[in-house]
């Protein structure tokens, strides 16, 4: 499995994996692939710890940070704004309708000592950039952007530190602007992908953005879970994979239990787009919390950052009372993943996702090579 990608990141495999959960991240990035680690809602002193695990759990094995960079959220032109001022941006119908959910479906308040107030999007350049500060300090060997074009000042900074820039794109638009902004690889993502999402499918959007941004190497993500995937992307032109859903369900990851028995028997039907955690649309499990924000008599989701601000706590009672019998939260609670959901159904070591990946490539690739009458073995 060998691309542009590999000499440029120092991994075995162009097998990406992004994930919130520095275990997994670790765990790929020994195996052979390279672990992406998603630190928008880290703290800087969160990310400096992760990290530094991190470091020690790899050795000299590569991996990367990825953060959302936004070109348009609430207060962008201001350069974002600060909490306090969100907050009073909040509707109180809004928060009513909030309220109302809970009560309906009976889920407890929260121990005082356990509030947090929100959840925290680090998305203006105020909240991002002391994470990037951290990020640089560590041997990180990729920096990714989702949700805009890397800015100027990013790539500058990269390029000094022998940094590898990575943007998402949803479009082959967006895609184009990634590359003449300077990025060094293009991730294509479509529409099957979990979180923040297009509506462009995975193989439409692939070659197309191949096409668009050569000789800029492209990952093909969404919907990508095993080595037959991966042999369709690299036919696609893409010149490796990054991938987010495995991930939830593997040993590793700090998914909630109660969600990860729910992906494991979740079909690939079970998904929706929706704007009711982040603001953006993003696709995630369909519960009835998903189903409530799509109510014509409800207010509907709030923009980025206000969305996350409104909900972060309601979110953090319904996952702590999740496996309190009783409470509704069990059937509300939900979390960002892709339609591949459907085809995840066992629990696995992240390390042993990679390994399968790169057999069932290797038969993938056999089976084409027979239809080609040239059998590679
Ligand atoms: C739980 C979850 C959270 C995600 N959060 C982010 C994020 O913060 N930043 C980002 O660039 N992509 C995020 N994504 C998208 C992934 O980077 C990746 O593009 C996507 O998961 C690929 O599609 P797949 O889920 O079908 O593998 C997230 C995906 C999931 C499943």
């Amino acid at each position: 499995m060998k691309t542009a990608v590999n000499d440029m990141l120092g991994c075995e495999f162009p097998i990406l994996a992004f994930s919130h959960c520095r275990d997994v991240v670790a765990a790929v990035s020994r195996a052979g692939g390279f672990g992406v680690l998603g630190a928008v809602a880290h703290t800087p002193e969160q990310l400096e710890v992760d990290l530094t695990w991190i470091d020690e759990q790899v050795g000299d094995r590569p991996y990367g940070v990825d953060l959302l960079l936004p070109q348009k959220y609430v207060g962008a032109d201001e350069g974002g704004l600060d909490r306090v001022r969100l907050r009073e941006l909040l509707p109180p119908a809004h928060q009513a309708f909030v309220d109302d959910i809970l009560r309906r479906y009976d889920v407890p308040p929260l121990p005082d000592s356990e509030r947090r107030r929100g959840m925290g999007l680090n998305v203006s350049p105020a909240g991002y950039e002391p994470l990037l500060d951290v990020a640089f300090r560590h041997p990180i060997r990729l920096i990714a952007s989702a949700l805009g074009p890397p800015p100027t000042d990013l790539i500058d900074r990269a390029r000094g530190a022998d940094v590898k820039v990575a943007a998402l794109a949803g479009t082959t638009a967006h895609a184009v602007r990634h590359a003449e902004a300077g990025a060094d690889i293009v991730v294509a993502q479509g529409s099957e992908a979990g979180g923040h999402t297009g509506e462009v499918g995975t193989m439409v959007l692939v070659p197309e953005v191949v096409d668009a941004v050569a000789p800029v190497p492209v990952l093909a993500a969404g919907g990508i879970a095993t080595g037959r995937h991966v042999a369709a992307a690299m036919a696609l032109g893409a010149a490796g994979v990054w991938t987010g859903s495995v991930w939830l369900t593997t040993v590793e990851a700090e998914t909630d239990p109660v969600v990860k028995e729910k992906f494991l028997a979740a079909s690939s039907s079970d998904t929706v787009r929706s704007r009711s955690i982040t603001g953006k649309p993003a696709r995630m499990l369909r519960t009835p919390w998903t189903d409530e924000w799509e109510r014509s008599d409800g207010p509907g989701p709030l923009p980025m950052p206000l969305q996350p601000l409104l909900v972060g706590e309601a979110l953090q009672r319904i996952n702590r009372s999740a496996h309190s019998p009783g409470s509704g939260a069990e059937s509300l609670a939900t979390y960002f993943v892709g339609q591949v959901v459907g085809s995840i159904n066992a629990v696995r070591p992240a390390d042993r996702v990679v390994l399968d990946m790169v057999d069932e490539w290797i038969d993938a690739i056999g089976v084409l090579a027979d239809l080609a009458g040239t059998p590679l073995r």
